[in-house]
C-alpha cells in the first residue's frame, strides 16, 4: 500500500483522485474519460522507468514450482527468477495460483522494487478454473453463446477469487486435422462460428468491466494458423496462402478484437517460414496497425528462443532483437529480453520506442485491470473461500455439459433407455472414471472431481445396473500427468470374459470409450483416430453377445468411428464435459434432457481424408461419387463423404424445413426466412444453420459457408419463422491481396439442421 501512495505522489495525483480516474466501471461517457486517464497515467508512469524497468515489465516467468511448458533447468534458475523478481525485472507470471502465492509474489513486486508495479497473473483457464467444464470443443457443439459466455464468465469469477487476473484463453484457432491434439481447446473448423463463440468466451471472461474483482484479462491464441500444423503434428509448420489466411484463420481473431479483448499469445509454428512470434506481418501489420489493437501479445512458452531451432535466429539475442522487432510485447519464459534487450537498443538494434510502445500496452492493461488501485484487488482470502466451486458454478457446469452432447445414431429409438424393469450392463474403463471427463488443460482441477457415467446412471433407480470394465484405456503402469506420455493399453484383454458375461445377461449395454483426458491438448497429436488401445476389440466382442448397444464416446477430437457406426445403433458424443459430466450423460441416455449438440468440427471415416471440412472447394472433377470411371477427385478405397458432417446432430424428436424465402432488400441487404416445424412426438430444440455459396467470384469460393445460425425450442407439431439477414459482411469475402470485397452475382442459400441440408434456392446480389 505505500508502494501504490508512492507511485500517487510520483505521478502527482491523489490516491482519492487516482481512483476516480481509473474507475472504468463507469460505462456511458466515463469509459473514455478513464482510458484517457490511463493513457495520461501510463505516459507518466513510463518517464520515471529506466532501461531495465521498462524491460523487466516484458518479461514473464513461470511459477518456480510447476509448469506447462519444457521445465526449468536447474535450481539457480529459480534463485535467478527471484532476485529479477526483487529488482524490478520481472511484469508478469504464470502458473502461480491461489490467494496465498499470489499475493505474496505481488507483495514483492509491490513492495520491494524501486516502483513498485503490481505483476499481472497469467493461467491457462481453458474449460473452467476449479470447477471444470466441458472442454471448448464440446462447449462449441452447443451452438449455445450465452452459455458459453456464462462458462466463461464463472470462469472467471472463479480465477479471480483465486488471485489470477489473466487467462490464456480463448484459443480461437481455425482447425480441420482431428490428429492436432489441441482442437479440444477450440471451437472446431469454422471461422463464423469460431468468431461468434471466441467473442461470447472474451465477453464472459473480461465482462463490462476489467476492473471488477470478478473478471478477468483474457488472451486470443495462438496468432497465428497454430491450427494448421503440417500432418497434425504439433508445433509443426503452418505453410498456407493468403486466402486461407484472411477468410478461415483470421475471422475469430479479428472479431475478438473488435470485442475488445486485451491481450493476444504469438504461436510455435512458422507461418510460411517465419515463426509467429518473429512475425511482424502478423504482430504489426495486421495486429497492431489493420486492427489497430492496443493491448499487449505476450509470445507462447519459449518460443522467442525456439526461433534458434526453427533456423531463424542464430542465437538468443538475435532471437530478441527478432522477436521484439516484430511486436512481440512480453516474453514468456524464454528469458531473452530480460538478458538481452537493453544490450540490443544500446547497439540501436532496436530502438526504445518500441520498448516504450511495449511496455505502454502492458501497463494499459494492467492499470484497466485496476491494479495499480489496489494490487491486491483480486486476493481476498475469504473471498476465495466462498467461490471457488460455488454451488451455481456446478449447476451452470451441468447445464452447458447436458448442451454439449452430441446425438450422432439412434436406430429404433433405442434411446431413451427405458426407466424401469431394464437389467443394463456399463461397461469400460471410462465409465467409472472420474479424471478423464476432466479432459486436458485443467490445471487447477483436481483428478477425481468429475461425477462418472457409473455414478450418474446409479441415480435412476428403477433399472438393475451392472458394471465391468472390460479394459483399461490407458495402461495401469503408465504416468499419467499433464507433461508425460501416456501408455496406451494395447495388449491387456483379461477383463473381456467378464465384461462378456455381464453383456450377455443384459437387456442393454451402455459402452463408454473413447480417449483418456490426456490424450488431448497440447503435444498430443495421433497419427490414428480410431478408439485407442483394445477398445475396439471389446466393442466388436461385446457386439457379438448383445446388439443393442449404446456407445457412449468421451474423447477430445472428432474420432474415426466407421465401424461402430456401421453396427452399433445408438452413438452418443458425450466429449469430456467437466464435474458434472456422469449426471449430463444420465440425463441424455434416460431422456429427462433431449440433445440438441451439433458438431462443430467434421468426423472423417478414416485418418487419411484429414484434412477434411465442409466449407472446401470444388475441384474442376467434382462428380461422380458412383462414377465407375476414375478420372475425377477421390480416392479409390474411401468415399470423399465424411462419417458425420459439420453442424450435424440429432434429436429424440425430429424437424422439417419448408418455404424458404429469400428477399433482397435496400443497402445489399438480404432476408432469409424458413419455416421449422418439429416432426416429433416430444418437445426439442434445434439449432437452424444457414449456408451461402458465391457461386462464381474472383477467386473461387466454398461450397457452403456457415452464415447464421439460431435456436428454436418447439412444442410437437410446432412450426416457428425464423428469419436471417444477411449484410455485406456476410455475403464479402478477402482477396488474395488480403483486401476485403463484396462481389455482385448469384448466390446459392441453404437452410437445415447440417450442413449436409439440401433446402436451397438462390438470389443475385446486384
Ligand atoms: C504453451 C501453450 O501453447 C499455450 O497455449 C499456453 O498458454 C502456454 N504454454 C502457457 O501454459
Amino acid at each position: 500500500m505505500r508502494k501504490a501512495i508512492l507511485i500517487c505522489l510520483i505521478l502527482g495525483i491523489s490516491c482519492k483522485e487516482s481512483k476516480n480516474y481509473l474507475n472504468t466501471s463507469q460505462k456511458n461517457t466515463n469509459v473514455s474519460v478513464a482510458s484517457l486517464n490511463i493513457e495520461r497515467r501510463v505516459d507518466s508512469l513510463l518517464k520515471l522507468m529506466t532501461l531495465e524497468e521498462k524491460i523487466g515489465q516484458m518479461n514473464q516467468y513461470n511459477g518456480f514450482w510447476d509448469a506447462t511448458g519444457p521445465i526449468p533447468k536447474s535450481d539457480n534458475q529459480a534463485a535467478l527468477k527471484y532476485e529479477h523478481l526483487k529488482n524490478g525485472l520481472v511484469g508478469s507470471m504464470l502458473n502461480v495460483k491461489g490467494v496465498k502465492q499470489v499475493k505474496a509474489l505481488q507483495k514483492i513486486a509491490v513492495e520491494e522494487t524501486r516502483l513498485g508495479i503490481p505483476l499481472i497473473f497469467g493461467f491457462d483457464v481453458i474449460h473452467g478454473y476449479k470447477t471444470i467444464g466441458p472442454i471448448p470443443l464440446a462447449e462449441a457443439a452447443s451452438w449455445d453463446l450465452e452459455a458459453i459466455k456464462k462458462a466463461a464468465q464463472n470462469a472467471a469469477e472463479e480465477t479471480a477469487a483465486s488471485g489470477i487476473n489473466w487467462t490464456f484463453a480463448p484459443m480461437v484457432d481455425i482447425s480441420r486435422d482431428a490428429r492436432w491434439g489441441r482442437v479440444m481447446e477450440g471451437a472446431g473448423e469454422d471461422p463464423y462460428l469460431g468468431s461468434k463463440i471466441g467473442v461470447a468466451r472474451v465477453n464472459g471472461f473480461q465482462g463490462d468491466d476489467l476492473a471488477s474483482p470478478k473478471t478477468i484479462a483474457a488472451c486470443a491464441k495462438h496468432f497465428a494458423a497454430y491450427g494448421y500444423a503440417e500432418a497434425g503434428r504439433d508445433y509443426n509448420t503452418a505453410d498456407i496462402g493468403t486466402s486461407t489466411l484472411y477468410n478461415v484463420v483470421f475471422p475469430p481473431f479479428k472479431a475478438v478484437t473488435e470485442a475488445g479483448v486485451r491481450t493476444f499469445m504469438n504461436a510455435f509454428n512458422l507461418l510460411n517460414d517465419v515463426p509467429a512470434t518473429g512475425n511482424e506481418f502478423l504482430q504489426r501489420d495486421v495486429l497492431k496497425n489493420e486492427w489497430n489493437f492496443n493491448g499487449f501479445v505476450v509470445s507462447d512458452w519459449g518460443s522467442i528462443a525456439e526461433m534458434i531451432p526453427h533456423g531463424y535466429a542464430k542465437d538468443i539475442k538475435h532471437a530478441a532483437e527478432l522477436a521484439a522487432n516484430a511486436g512481440s510485447d512480453m516474453d514468456m519464459e524464454s528469458s531473452a529480453y530480460v538478458m538481452e534487450l537493453a544490450n540490443l537498443v544500446k547497439e540501436g538494434k532496436v530502438e526504445e520506442k518500441l520498448i516504450d510502445d511495449a511496455v505502454k500496452r502492458i501497463l494499459r492493461v494492467k492499470f484497466e485491470l485496476g491494479l495499480f488501485d489496489d494490487p491486491y484487488r483480486y486476493c481476498n482470502e475469504e473471498n476465495e473461500k466462498v467461490v471457488i466451486g460455488k454451488n451455481e458454478f456446478h449447476e451452470d457446469a451441468l447445464d452447458m455439459a447436458k448442451k454439449s452432447i452430441v446425438l450422432l445414431k439412434n436406430e429404433n429409438n433405442l434411446l431413451p433407455l427405458k426407466k424401469e424393469h431394464q437389467k443394463i450392463a456399463v461397461i469400460g474403463a471410462l465409465a467409472n472414471d472420474k479424471t478423464s471427463p476432466l479432459g486436458s488443460w485443467r490445471l487447477a482441477g483436481d483428478d477425481g472431481t468429475a461425477v462418472s457415467v457409473v455414478e450418474g446412471l446409479q441415480q435412476y433407480k428403477g433399472n438393475i445396473l451392472t458394471y465391468a470394465k472390460g479394459a483399461d484405456v490407458v495402461s495401469p503402469d503408465s504416468k499419467v500427468t499433464f507433461v508425460n506420455e501416456l501408455k496406451i493399453n494395447e495388449t491387456d484383454t483379461s477383463g473381456f470374459p467378464e465384461a462378456i458375461k455381464v453383456a450377455k445377461a443384459s437387456d442393454v449395454v451402455v459402452m463408454v470409450l473413447g480417449e483418456h483426458g490426456y490424450q488431448s491438448g497440447e503435444a498430443r497429436s495421433r497419427a490414428n483416430i480410431d478408439l485407442p488401445g483394445v477398445q475396439q476389440e471389446l466393442l466388436e466382442a461385446i457386439y457379438k453377445v448383445n446388439k443393442n448397444i449404446v456407445l457412449v464416446l468421451t474423447n477430445g477430437r472428432p474420432l474415426a468411428i466407421t465401424w461402430a457406426d456401421k453396427h452399433i445403433p445408438a452413438i452418443v458424443e458425450a466429449w469430456q464435459l467437466g464435474v458434472q459430466s456422469g449426471n449430463a450423460i444420465a440425463q441424455v441416455l434416460y431422456g429427462d434432457y433431449n440433445p440438441s449438440g451439433k458438431l462443430p468440427m467434421t468426423f472423417p471415416r478414416s485418418v487419411g481424408q484429414i484434412p477434411i471440412y465442409y466449407n472446401y472447394k470444388n475441384t474442376g472433377r467434382p462428380y461422380g461419387e458412383n462414377s465407375d470411371v476414375v478420372f475425377w477427385s477421390h480416392y479409390s478405397d474411401e468415399s470423399n463423404q465424411p462419417l458425420y458432417p459439420f453442424g450435424y446432430g440429432l434429436s429424440y424428436t425430429t424437424f422439417s424445413y419448408k418455404n424458404l424465402e429469400i428477399k433482397t432488400l435496400a443497402g445489399r441487404e438480404v432476408k432469409v426466412s424458413v419455416d421449422v416445424t418439429n416432426t416429433g412426438t416430444i418437445k426439442g430444440k434445434e439449432v437452424s444453420q444457414l449456408y451461402i455459396q458465391d457461386k462464381f467470384a474472383s477467386i473461387a469460393r466454398p461450397v457452403k459457408e456457415l452464415k447464421g445460425f439460431e435456436m428454436v425450442v418447439l412444442e410437437p407439431n410446432e412450426t416457428k419463422t425464423i428469419e436471417f439477414i444477411l449484410t455485406e459482411k456476410e455475403l464479402g469475402f478477402y482477396t488474395n491481396k488480403g483486401a476485403f470485397v463484396v462481389e455482385s452475382g448469384v448466390f446459392n442459400v441453404f437452410v437445415g439442421g447440417s450442413s449436409n441440408t439440401t433446402l436451397s434456392s438462390e438470389f443475385t446480389l446486384e
